[in-house]
């Protein structure tokens, strides 16, 4: 019989502007993202992990021509440190879409055609103002709500009066409505389902003004009905999620993909992906995602990091002596996908000392010196029961880790895995196998350190999506040969024999926080 067909599992993190390097806000959203596709492919799922960047737009133009640089060679060069920063960081993404690519624009301009078609699409004068860095219009009193500025950045907006292309919103504003009430999980977490629901309850939708003048805005995709223009660069970066996967290009891989099963986002970026896309996609009578998520801010102090206060931190930087593990294992465990937390070195180093140097780190070396020390670092054993003393707390983690994993509860699933270390940790103090030791309970010895190595062998495949150099090392040091790959190794005592090696501690500790 044929192996059941595996279910496939579509994840997207937005795709990043390459105006400036990347931060760790924009790690924040790939490490979620790779978190999760990394447990899918754990649990036999079919991932494409999408990421990329977006590549057009003044604000890139000028970010290039600031450097004297050719916005080409400018683009080509930053995406760079986007790829590199994702290895450094093991992000294991599937595909590397950048809006610049040949295969994009031709979607974008399909899609701009199809939509003219449909009468979806339609030229008209525009007047009020627009803000250059966010390359985004506000309507009179808007601006006046928001002190004359702009209201998403608070800088100066500049009044402009210019004929564009307009994509009807509108048209769809009552279907959206119908579509969020009868689809309460398709915006996550709660609170941003509510934001967007009050949003459409307390306004009515204008039209979006999807075209720019190429004498305010020449890079860009060229609008296809008209060369004068060329398309807003949010109505072309959307479109990044159904061009990666070949819209109207490669039927069977569109249909293979498509609907995304998941776009994680920024708070920030929720209008955008829970306004306008979906209704880009209705009118492309296209089926929609099945979940936006947007998770929270990483701050400094109260402000939101970001390039444009100045208050960034550099992934690059922090990694030269906080490994890449620990920052991930931060990041997903300090705060709810959804909160906002306050970012600092400190927090980390101190997050790293007391759960991976003191709890996981402790643990394999505590045991792995012990397998050495009585018996050369050969353990075979069967023992089937799995020890009263921890038998609650490994029951917890392995039924409630994948129910977390999958409703995206990332710090849940990390504190069940953490009680299980905690648990194993108390079981070596109670048990004190030195005095076994001292009397000659070889047999008990060895069965007492057998199941910590199968404790530490299934915690290290639980642990394997949140830091997965971690997970394969302590895989290498209990003997094991390939790689973390399934889920269903958390099974107890699947495993008979171990050949370990000690080696240095998993984690150092950092006594100096201040750097
Ligand atoms: N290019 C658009 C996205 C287009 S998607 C079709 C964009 N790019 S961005 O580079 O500005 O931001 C990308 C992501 O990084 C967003 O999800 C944003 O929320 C996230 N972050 C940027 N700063 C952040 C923090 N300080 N904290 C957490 N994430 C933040 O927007």
């Amino acid at each position: 019989m044929n192996p059941p067909a595996m279910s496939k599992f579509y994840i997207t993190t937005p795709i990043y502007y390459v105006n400036a390097s990347p931060h760790i806000g924009h790690a924040y959203t790939s490490i979620i993202g790779d978190c999760l596709a990394r447990y899918k492919r754990l649990a036999g799922e079919d991932v494409f992990y999408l990421t990329g960047t977006d590549e057009h737009g003044e604000k890139i133009k000028q970010a290039a021509s600031s450097l004297n640089e050719d916005v080409e060679v400018f683009v080509d060069r930053v995406k760079e440190n986007f790829k590199d920063l994702w290895k450094q960081l093991n992000i294991s993404y599937d595909y590397f879409i950048r809006t610049t690519d040949p295969a994009h624009k031709k979607s974008v301009q399909d899609v701009i055609r199809i939509l003219y078609d449909k009468g979806d699409i339609y030229k008209s004068k525009y007047q009020g103002f627009y803000c250059l860095p966010c390359e985004t219009f506000w309507t009179g009193t808007q601006v006046k709500d928001s002190q004359g500025k702009c209201a998403l950045c608070g800088r100066d907006v500049e009044e402009i009066e210019e004929e564009n292309y307009f994509f009807r919103l509108s048209k769809y504003e009552q279907w959206l409505k119908d579509y969020l009430k009868k689809n309460p999980d398709f915006i996550q977490p709660k609170i941003r389902y509510n934001e967007v629901k009050g949003f459409l309850d307390n306004n009515t939708l204008s039209d979006l003004c999807i075209s720019r003048p190429k004498t305010r805005v020449s890079w860009g995709i060229e609008f296809p009905l008209d060369k004068d223009y060329v398309v807003y660069v949010w109505f072309d970066a959307l479109l990044n999620y159904i061009s990666a996967v070949g819209f109207g290009v490669e039927k069977e891989k569109f249909n293979k993909w498509w609907p995304a099963d998941i776009h994680f986002i920024g708070k920030d970026i929720l209008r955008h992906h829970a306004i306008f896309w979906p209704i880009m996609l209705r009118a492309l009578e296209v089926n929609l995602p099945r979940i936006i998520f947007a998770h929270g801010w990483w701050k400094i102090g109260q402000e939101k990091m970001s390039k444009s206060k100045g208050n960034i931190v550099n992934p690059l930087e922090l990694i030269k002596d906080i490994p890449v593990d620990a920052l991930r294992y931060f990041l997903l465990r300090e705060i709810p996908l959804g909160s906002d937390g306050d970012f600092s070195r400190p927090a980390i180093v101190n997050r790293m000392n007391s759960d991976l140097a003191n709890d996981l780190g402790n643990l394999v070396h505590r045991v792995l010196n012990m397998a050495e020390k009585y018996f050369q670092g050969d353990i075979d054993c069967d023992v089937e029961k799995i020890p009263v003393a921890f038998l609650d707390a490994f029951l917890s983690l392995r039924d409630n880790y994948p129910p977390f994993m999958d409703k995206m509860d990332f710090c849940a699933a990390l504190d069940k895995i953490f009680s299980f270390i905690k648990t194993m940790n108390k079981y070596i103090e109670d048990t004190k196998p030195w005095t076994l030791w001292k009397e000659n309970k070889i047999q008990e010895i060895k069965e007492f350190l057998y199941v910590l190595l199968e404790g530490i062998r299934i915690s290290a495949v639980y642990l394997y999506p949140f830091m997965p150099q971690t997970a394969e090392e302590i895989y290498k040091r209990l003997g094991l040969s390939g790689t973390v790959s399934n889920l269903k190794d958390c099974q107890w005592a699947v495993r008979k024999t171990y050949s370990v090696t000690k080696e240095t501690p998993l984690f150092p500790r950092i006594e100096d926080t201040a750097k």
